[in-house]
Formats: structure tokens, sequence, C-alpha cells
């Protein structure tokens, strides 16, 4: 297992990589495996995170996530919130926890936050669309009733079979200078993402908690045996209070125009905002 040391100068130099610093070389040794390839990351990337427990569970039944992660493994989510333009939540996740999906426990600034909402749950009283954050956009599908949500942009994209497309999606952040992406949950949230073949890497962070039962980290659809399962090139790190596995994944393009294999037909991102 390896481990990576960021000290305050790598996180800077790590942030000024991210940030586009013209003369600035991603020098992945010194700057810590985890996080060089995702500050490095040029054109569109998309980085999916889950914290779960040691037997999977990502929360109680009840919706408590909290605390699933250690101290550890949740200032390594917020370094990839700092990396990151955008971090996505399903709507569950914002019902859930109520989240504000900004950096607090690192030096950086806070990502656009957005939410797939494709019914239009949310009434608009959540915290995230009044504590004066970072900007917020809700992805919703064309059919969901016309709500107005406060401090918030609204993009309706057409709802397929599956749901909203998430290279849609993604292009759609894209156009709008969001390129480095953190899929940050939940599972089906993420599901969507990775059976799309639209995640670049994951990060599962495991924590010594057994919680019993819950929602589970990554929730695919099933297959017969296991010679179908994905094994995804993975690194191990220790985090301290968690394990890290940083499994990498080959991407599939997202424009609808170069095809899009695992999702529906192909349609125009139509932006109500
Ligand atoms: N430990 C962690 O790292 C972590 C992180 C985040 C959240 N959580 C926990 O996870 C739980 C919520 O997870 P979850 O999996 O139930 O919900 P979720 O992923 O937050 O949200 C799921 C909802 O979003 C919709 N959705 C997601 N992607 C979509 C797409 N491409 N198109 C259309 N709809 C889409 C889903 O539609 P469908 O119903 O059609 O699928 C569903 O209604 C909460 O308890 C939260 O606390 C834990």
């Amino acid at each position: 297992m390896q481990t990576t040391e960021v000290t305050e100068e790598t996180w800077d130099r790590l942030l000024a990589v991210a940030h586009g610093g013209k003369n600035l070389v991603a020098d992945f040794a010194t700057m810590g495996a985890i996080y060089a390839p995702i500050a490095a990351a040029k054109g569109s990337f998309v980085l999916a995170q889950v914290g779960q427990s040691l037997d999977g569970r990502i929360a109680t039944l009840a919706g408590d996530a909290r605390d699933v992660s250690g101290p550890d493994g949740l200032t390594h989510l917020h370094r990839c919130r700092a990396l990151v333009d955008a971090v996505i939540v399903g709507v569950s996740t914002v019902i859930a926890d109520d989240p504000r999906l900004s950096v607090r426990l690192v030096k950086g600034d806070d990502p656009v936050r957005v939410i797939v909402d494709c019914h239009g749950q949310l009434d608009g009283n959540e915290s995230l669309f009044h504590d004066h954050g970072a900007p917020v956009l809700v992805f919703q599908s064309t059919d969901a009733p016309q709500k107005t949500l406060a401090n918030a942009t609204v993009i309706r994209l057409p709802s397929e079979a599956c749901g909203l497309n998430t290279g849609m999606m993604l292009q759609a952040l894209a156009e709008r200078g969001l390129h480095r992406i953190l899929v940050e949950g939940g599972a089906r949230t993420i599901a969507r993402f990775l059976e799309a073949g639209h995640v670049d890497r994951l990060h599962v962070s495991i924590s010594p908690i057994i919680i019993g039962s819950g929602p589970s980290g990554i929730n695919l659809s099933p297959i017969q045996r296991l010679c179908e399962a994905q094994r995804p090139a993975t690194t191990v790190y220790s985090l301290g209070s968690d394990v890290l596995f940083d499994c990498c994944f080959e991407r599939k393009p997202f424009s609808s125009l170069q095809g899009d294999g695992g999702q529906c037909d192909k349609v125009r991102v139509a932006d109500l905002a």
C-alpha cells in the first residue's frame, strides 16, 4: 500500500497547476500521485468519489451519511473538491444531507455545485440555495414541473428512458467552462456515470466502520458471472484514518456527436436557464 504526503508546499503547487499555472509542470512523483492527475487534467475529466464503510455502505438505512468517512477521508474529499471546477450530487443526497459541498478542510476555492434533480423534487428551501456559496446549477428533465429555484441556474434536458444523459450533462457543463468534475454521489448518480463510461477515475475511500445495512456505494446493473465484472487498474493508498482505492477507467467520449454507447438516443441540450 502506498502513502502520500501532502505538505502545504505540495498543496499550493497542486492548486497552482489546477488553476492553469503556465510554467508549472505537474510532477506526479513529488506532487502526490493521487492528486496530480486531477490537478493536471486537460479537457474533460470526471472523478467519482465514494466514502464507504468496511461493509460497503455509504449511509444508514435512515440516510445518515455524515460520519462514514474518517477525518483523513474527509480531508481527501475536500482536496478533491478544491481541485475540480464542479461537484455533482443526486437529488436524494441533497434531500438526505442538505450539504454545502464547499471546501472547508483545506485551502482552495469552492467548486460550482450541480444537482441532478430530474423530476424537480427540490422546493428551493434547501440550504445551498441560500448560503451565498458557490453558484448552483440544477439539471432537470424538460418534463419536470417548472418551478423557480432562487439563486440557481436550471438546465433542462430531454429525459431518456434511462433518465438524463450523463454525456449531455457533461457537455452542458463544458459549455460553461466546467471541465474538471467530481461526481460525489450518491450511489445511483455515480452508477449512471459509470454505466455510461463517463468516469476517468473512481476513488473508493474505505473507513473502518461497519454499518450493517443501508445503501451500498455503487449500484450497477446486475451481472451473471464475475468475468463480466469491471476490473479497473487500481492503486491503494493509506490516507491515515481511511484506505483509498484509486481506480483508473478508460473514458468514453461524452459528446452526443461522438457516440455515447451505453446511453439512450442522442438529443440536443435545451438550456432554459
Ligand atoms: N458516503 C458517501 O460518500 C456519500 C456521498 C453522497 C451521498 N451519500 C448518501 O447517499 C444517499 C443518497 O444516495 P442515492 O443513491 O439514494 O441517491 P442520489 O444518487 O443522491 O440521487 C438519486 C436520485 O437522483 C436521480 N438521478 C441521478 N442521476 C440521474 C440521471 N442521470 N438521470 C435521472 N435521474 C438521476 C435518481 O433517479 P432514479 O431514481 O431514476 O435513479 C434519484 O432520483 C444519501 O443517504 C446520502 O447521504 C453518501
